[in-house]
């Protein structure tokens, strides 16, 4: 059986660091590209695993125009994204329903930064951090998310104007009390921190304006291709977390509001429980269950199955119709693993499987295979860095990106109190 014959199904692929999962993941991935008619959109947290050797791969091939590469460290030249959507509905009551939703999501995304499981359990913060964000969907004019962090500032002009611009009366007299100081700010701080600390991070705030730069639905109508890479000195994990969480969320919305299931959109979303991608509220696991039909497949990739609960590994492993097992030196993930594949001796198998080397489960058939890597897509030492790199600044300089303007007296220095100081923000800096 060729080992890329499978990409339009729901996958979770579990091997240690370097048994090979990338690798065999970015050949399905240029085959599923060379497919022509699918939309592809790839989450890779870290820096030079599986974004660029993808980018490399499919300029080889011709295919970079439909490519919309976007390296989250980057501060130069950026997508815009609208990171939590206002709905656009005109029936109100539509609308209400939207953009619940829609806050729900992000709020489920919020709190996975530094690991808060939920804001449930601090009601203020709660109560705060929702109506700040109707405040934000309510807002009858294209409005940057990172205003969101003054609407705690009694003074600040910004304020004034969110009040002026909600269509939402209730929601507007609770921050007039807020601007007229009448709301003890013991009662709002810990919310205002938490925006304050999301908005302030560079990578996050320059990718917030007014107004999308581009039109996520529109490029996967068009089997476009978007790669999202994470990794940087200047990219907090937090903030890294919370814009590729947001992507995904856009996609699952996307599918689920298109009128036919074309083109089918593959999702892959690498070192997914390390980079928290997978939240506690079932969000991307109703995905999984509910969006296949919908012509959404999701690749998972993970060291082990440590999901945030046992309902969501088991929600995983019921709605991903292939498990590959690659190497794992985790004893209790081989025997999870061979409890999957029907057979306790495979806990012995994956135990000895060199790199490239899988046990796959694919419904009720179960066999084990080595997956030879891609080749050098140009055959040179170096030529493919060399092409990708220029490729990518012919995708930087297309209209869809944008060259933010300073705004550096907003930032903290969040995310150079996690990761160091800024050294690598230059687009211009390798694949
Ligand atoms: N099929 C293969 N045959 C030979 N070598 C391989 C194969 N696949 C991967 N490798 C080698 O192993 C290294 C690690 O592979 P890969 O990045 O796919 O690991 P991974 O499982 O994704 O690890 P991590 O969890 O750390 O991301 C590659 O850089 C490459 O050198
Ligand atoms: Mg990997």
């Amino acid at each position: 059986m060729s080992d890329t014959w499978y990409f339009l199904i729901n996958l979770l692929i579990c091997g240690s660091t370097r048994s090979g999962k990338t690798w065999a993941e970015l050949k399905r991935l240029v085959k599923a590209a060379e497919d022509g008619n699918i939309a592809l959109v790839v989450i890779d947290p870290h820096k030079d695993s599986l974004a660029g050797p993808l980018l490399s791969h499919l300029v080889a091939r011709g295919m970079w125009r439909r490519v919309l590469f976007e390296r989250l460290a980057d501060l130069f030249r950026v997508l815009s994204w609208e990171f939590l959507t206002a709905s656009p509905a005109k029936d109100p009551l539509i609308r209400y329903a939207e953009n619940e939703s829609n806050i729900r999501a992000f709020i489920d995304v919020l709190c996975r930064r530094r690991q808060i499981d939920s804001i449930a359990a601090t009601p203020l913060i709660e109560e705060w951090v929702l109506d700040v964000l109707w405040l934000y969907v309510e807002q009858d004019r294209p409005t940057p998310l990172t205003d969101i962090q003054f609407a705690f500032e009694p003074r600040h002009p910004k304020l004034r104007q969110l009040i002026d611009h909600c269509r939402n009366p209730e929601i507007a007299s609770k921050f007039q009390a807020v601007a007229l100081g009448k709301t003890r700010r013991s009662q709002f701080a810990a919310a205002a921190r938490l925006i304050k600390s999301v908005c302030s991070s560079p990578a996050f705030a320059v990718r917030c304006a007014s107004n999308p730069s581009f039109n996520l639905g529109r490029h996967l109508d068009n089997a476009g291709i978007v790669i999202v890479e994470g990794g940087g000195a200047t990219l907090s994990d937090d903030a890294m977390r919370i814009m590729m969480g947001s992507v995904i969320l856009q996609v699952i919305r996307y599918v689920r509001a298109r009128p036919t299931p074309y083109p089918p959109v593959v999702l892959v979303v690498d070192e997914a429980t390390n980079a928290g991608l997978i939240g506690a509220s079932g969000f991307e696991t109703r995905a999984l269950a509910e969006c296949a039909k919908m012509g959404l497949h999701i690749h998972i990739l993970v060291q082990q199955l440590n999901f945030p609960t046992a309902a969501i590994t088991d929600a995983v492993l019921a709605n991903t119709l292939a498990h590959e097992w690659f190497f794992n030196a985790n004893a209790a993930v081989r025997r999870q693993a061979a409890i999957d594949l029907g057979d306790r001796e495979y806990a012995d198998v994956i135990g000895r499987f060199k790199v490239g080397e899988r046990a796959v489960k694919y419904k009720n058939i179960v066999y084990s295979e080595y997956v030879t890597p891609l080749d050098d897509p140009w055959g040179f030492e170096g030529l493919a860095e060399r092409k990708a790199k220029r490729a990518l600044l012919d995708i930087q300089a297309r209209p869809e990106y944008r060259t933010p303007e300073p705004r550096t007296s907003q930032f903290n220095n969040d995310d150079e109190d996690d990761n160091g100081p800024s050294e690598d923000n230059n687009p211009q800096v390798g694949i």
